[in-house]
């Protein structure tokens, strides 16, 4: 049990980054999806919110931090495009992998040599870590605050909806509406001569070249784990099948020009690219919750972030 928590004035910020600090789990929101935070130094903290998502110990969670002057702490040896990328992008949906300095420990990085950043974009994460920060804290953890496997929240509701019966009554989580990217951050393997996509995001590969003016190259012969790269992802309790032959009982989520078939459930009509990723993933949500037992996604085409969507989509067909 822990209480949503809707008003979230500097003081309940205040009292969230000690919450942290003394070893409580606070789910936020960010641009993308809410995130459960944990001090990224508190092994113990870690432990609990790994238990929270039913996620495997060895995986590497990202940390949250408040500006560039906590870059170094974490990460070193940081190559120049990097520093462009952080420059652009930041605060924003990129999550940069770096070598790490030894201040980033086996249970964030998952005993891998790097480390996942990220300076989320929206004002309460924002305040949040600054709190955070001036009593000492150099880092939120903070993976997708579902259960592992399952779709990420874009609403508090969906946070409570996933994880209330896990967390504790100290845990809290801050309401801050809806998450407008809709989709997790881009990872970029930094720790090549290239980057690397990993996950597509909101910050595109053209975006990437743009900003670093080298070539992204492709993930192969990465040694480096990414949880989300897992086939299977981002499943609701319904069958997602890709294409348009609906039947009717079937929810439908596609593009707004396609009409819906009779007696087919629409539970997603977005117009651009941008709203399909806000509100994939609260559609996938409502076809649980209107317990429907199959929904037919129809995929968007082209690239930028079309890229992402068909990637959590595609994640969420496989079996
Ligand atoms: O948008 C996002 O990135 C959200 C919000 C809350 O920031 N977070 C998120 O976290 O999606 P999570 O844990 O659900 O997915 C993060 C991915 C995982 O697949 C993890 O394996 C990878 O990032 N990752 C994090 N740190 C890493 C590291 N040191 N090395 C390799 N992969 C890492
Ligand atoms: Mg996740």
């Amino acid at each position: 049990m822990s209480a949503i928590i809707s008003q979230c004035s500097l003081n309940v910020l205040q009292q969230a980054a000690e919450n942290l600090k003394s070893g409580g789990l606070v789910a936020f929101p960010t641009e993308t999806v809410y995130g459960l935070g944990a001090n990224a130094e508190d092994e113990n903290a870690i432990q609990r919110m790994y238990k929270v998502k039913n996620r495997p110990v060895d995986h590497p969670v990202i940390v949250h931090i408040a500006d560039l002057d906590a870059v170094d702490y974490w990460a070193t040896d940081i190559p120049d495009y990097a520093i462009a990328l952080m420059r652009d992008y930041w605060p924003g949906p990129m999550t940069l992998l770096l070598k790490r300095t030894e201040k980033a420990k086996d249970f964030v990085t998952g005993n891998q040599e790097i480390v996942g950043l990220r300076i989320p974009a929206h004002t309460l994460a924002i305040n949040l870590l600054q709190e955070f920060s001036k009593i000492g804290g150099k880092g939120v953890a903070a993976p997708s605050a579902n259960r592992y496997g399952a779709v990420s929240p874009t609403t508090a509701q969906a946070v409570d909806l996933e994880l209330q019966e896990y967390l504790e009554p100290r845990d809290q989580i801050l309401d801050g509406g809806q998450s407008l990217v809709g989709v997790e951050s881009t990872i970029i393997d930094c720790t090549r001569e290239n980057p690397a996509i990993l996950r597509p995001g909101a910050i595109t590969a053209e975006m990437v070249e743009q900003s670093t003016g080298i070539i992204v190259i492709e993930p192969e012969g990465t040694k480096v784990k990414v949880s989300g790269s897992h086939k299977q992802h981002y499943s609701p309790n319904a069958k997602v099948i890709i294409g348009a032959e609906t039947k009717p009982g079937n929810g439908l989520i596609a593009m707004a020009d396609l009409a819906t078939p009779e007696g087919v459930i629409r539970l997603a009509a977005p117009k651009t690219l941008e709203e399909y990723a806000r509100i994939l993933y609260s559609a996938l949500r409502e076809a649980d919750a209107q317990k429907l037992a199959e929904i037919n996604v129809v995929m968007p085409e082209g690239n930028g972030l079309a890229v992402a969507i068909r990637d959590r989509i595609t994640r969420a067909a496989a079996l």
